[in-house]
């Protein structure tokens, strides 16, 4: 029997929404859709790849809906996510008429939902936004909690604003096309959140993710809900990281370093970036004497068996040299008074910020680290 969707609440006072997810959960969520289109049209801004492959799909819904579906496709990939194409989309959302009160869907992956989010976080001050996220790393990520941003050549994500959607529909029928290599990519993101916070989860996905990842739909449904449960309940402890969200960087700030230096044509993408991070988040804790030894092996094991990488020197998209990493790791977001703030770990779901003062200590890990084979 194939299960409901389910209905998760992001909670935030005045501005709670749902995240609809897991089989259904597009036909579930029209009638939200339709309530958030007063002007009997639905703008959705997708790329090439999405809508060659379920652009139907939503037409067939805003149809049975009674909406019009007008939508504006860019093409695929990261490097969408540029000051040059948000004036393009901005340009054709205005050309649209675009008002405040109607919303704006990111039909897409990460990508597209944080170029629609900041598109629509700053169109005439703000419009509303419905995200539907067709990948899994942005339906247990990118898609809930309202970080929206482009990129700029310092890093990733350095322009942008936190803009909640009003609305999330994950509807798991888009993940059946999407690539074993996308599919690991999102995993990461879901491991991440065990890691960070909750060792009875990362027992569960030390059992079951494999069998997920090979493609059993209940187990990795499963995991999606839980994974989002579990984000949707940080953001709502903080909404704009002043505390316990930047937990939810764990693996990032190496993972961004490297992804600026791998550039984003997709020699490395996302996932494979914040689990290489992780593996090394892991890996500084032992070296610094704050986490156990074991802990790091068990997460390295079981990113390697689900083909992700465990190590700087695993990530594909190099070469990699430490100097360059710390260059970047200078100007990362999380940075406060000139001082680096890593995510490190004390043990396999329990996460904290560490002020990192002493660089050419992390330099001269990081250099061993990438020497390793
Ligand atoms: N992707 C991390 C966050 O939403 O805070």
């Amino acid at each position: 029997m194939t299960p409901d969707p389910q209905s998760i609440t992001v909670e935030l006072a005045g501005r709670s929404y749902p995240v609809l997810c897991g089989p259904g959960a597009l036909d579930a969520a029209m009638s939200k859709v339709v309530a958030l289109c007063p002007n009997k049209r639905l703008l959705c801004i997708s790329d090439q790849t999405v809508a060659d492959h379920h652009l139907h799909r939503l037409a067939d819904a805003c149809a049975g809906a009674g909406l019009t579906l007008r939508s504006l496709i860019i093409p695929p990939g990261e490097a969408q996510k540029s000051f040059a194409q948000l004036e393009s989309l901005c340009a054709d959302l205005l050309a649209l008429e675009v008002e405040r009160g109607e919303a704006i869907a990111a039909f897409g992956g990460g990508v597209v939902g944080d170029l629609t989010g900041f598109a629509s976080a700053i169109l005439k001050r703000g419009t509303a936004f419905i995200q539907i996220p067709t990948t899994l790393l942005a339906q247990v990520d990118s898609s809930v909690g309202g970080k929206t941003a482009i990129n700029m050549p310092a890093g990733k994500n350095l322009i942008g604003a936190f803009h909640q959607p009003a609305l999330v529909i994950a509807d798991s029928a888009f993940l059946q096309t999407l690539p074993a290599r996308q599919m690991r990519a999102g995993y990461a993101e879901i491991l991440k959140l065990a890691v960070l916070g909750d060792a009875d989860f990362f027992d569960w996905l030390d059992t079951h993710g494999v069998d997920a990842l090979g493609g059993d739909a209940a187990l990795m449904g499963q995991a999606i809900t839980r994974s989002i449960a579990g984000k949707a309940d940080i953001v709502a402890c903080d909404e704009r990281e002043h505390g316990v969200r930047a937990l939810l960087n764990l693996g990032h700030s190496f993972g961004h370093a490297l992804e600026s230096l791998a550039g984003y044509e997709g020699a490395l993408v996302h996932g494979e970036a914040v689990a290489a991070g992780m593996g090394t988040a892991f890996a500084y804790g032992v070296h610094l004497g704050l986490c156990p030894k074991d802990d790091y092996e068990r997460l390295a094991n079981h990113l390697t068996a689900c083909g992700l990488p465990a190590s700087l020197s695993a990530a594909p998209g190099g070469p990699y040299t430490a100097e360059a990493m710390i260059q970047i790791l200078k100007n990362d977001k999380k940075n406060q008074s000139g001082v680096l703030r890593l995510v490190l770990p004390r043990a396999l779901g329990d996460a904290f910020v560490y002020e990192e003062h002493d660089l050419g200590r992390l330099e001269a890990f990081l250099d061993v680290q990438l020497g390793q084979s």
